[in-house]
């Protein structure tokens, strides 16, 4: 499907589905084959997010994850998608030394990745700057707002955000302000609902919430907590839709079972020579006779 092709994603298409009241469905993806998956059944974004770091890579936090993660892991994406707009999250420390800095990786994203776009934290000052440089260097940007998991070390603890009248008044203005600088659409994480809503009404471009209640434009989860990869806790905004461990610890149990029994491969999974072959080759071993009997008859050393 080509860029042109009806039915693509693309960022005005974003708003346009606002405009007409249609919800927007994101998910989290980091392989070739789930976001083969999410693409086939209808996902509008798929966001390559930085929780990379917890689910796929055995990090405790996002902090760890360097450009050279982000990057293989949306190429692997981008080669799997047709229809969905995939968005690379700029990892922490590629957007927060310098604005050339952040352009220059951000680009990276969209000329060695292939991504539509990047997503970037925070709505600070210099945050600001940078989405506006950004959309100045023609990549389109999607903004991040309330919890903002890389300023885990800052904020000692992920918790709700807005809860108080001075955040609240923060988050709704670096919702606006993101909209100002060219932002085409804008996560908003771990909020009350009261105030995802007064958002959510105030923006032309889209919202799309993490733990923020059903008033948002759209709504995004991590591929893993929602395919029931997670053992330990979750927080209570994940619906999990399957029993990803339960169903693989059990398939992978039967593997090792039939491998330890013998039963796997049997013999219709199993190469043959062809009967006629069969002497012939062996002979051509030129083990001596008796030599290569099978594994019953081996004689121990
Ligand atoms: O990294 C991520 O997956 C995210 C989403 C959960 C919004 O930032």
């Amino acid at each position: 499907m080509s860029e042109q092709e009806p039915g693509k994603i693309t960022v005005p298409s974003l708003s346009a589905k606002k405009a007409a009241g249609e919800r927007i469905a994101v998910l989290t993806a980091y392989d070739f084959p789930s976001a083969r998956i999410l693409d086939e059944s209808g996902v509008d974004i798929i966001l390559v997010g930085d929780s990379l770091g917890m689910v796929v890579l055995g990090y405790e936090n996002t902090i760890p994850v360097t450009m050279d993660d982000m990057l293989h892991h949306t190429k692997a994406v981008v080669r799997a998608v047709k229809r969905a707009l995939v968005i690379g999250d700029m990892p922490y420390g590629s957007f927060h030394t310098s604005v050339e800095g952040a352009i220059r990786n951000a680009i990276r994203f969209l000329k060695e990745a292939g991504a539509g776009g990047v997503k970037i934290e925070g709505a600070s000052p210099e945050r600001l700057e940078i989405v506006e440089a950004l959309v100045g260097a023609e990549v389109p940007v999607m903004g991040h707002v309330g919890l903002t998991p890389q300023s885990i070390r800052r904020l000692g603890q992920y918790k709700v955000k807005g809860t108080v009248p001075e955040e609240a008044r923060r988050i709704v203005r670096g919702a606006m302000d993101l909209e100002r600088a060219g932002a085409f659409a804008v996560v908003l994480e771990s909020i009350p609902l009261e105030i995802a809503r007064e958002v959510t009404a105030r923006l032309r471009i889209p919202t799309i919430g993490i733990g923020a209640g059903p008033y948002c434009d759209g709504q995004v989860l991590v591929f893993h907590d929602v395919m029931g990869f997670a053992t330990g806790y979750l927080p209570k905004f994940v619906r999990k839709y399957a029993d990803l461990h339960g169903i693989l610890r059990r398939a992978v149990g039967e593997y090792v079972a039939d491998v330890r029994k013998g039963v796997f491969p049997d013999d219709a999974a199993s190469y043959h020579l062809r009967p006629e072959d069969v002497g012939r080759v062996l002979r051509g071993l030129g083990f001596a006779k008796g030599a290569g009997k099978s594994r019953k008859g081996r004689k121990r050393a």
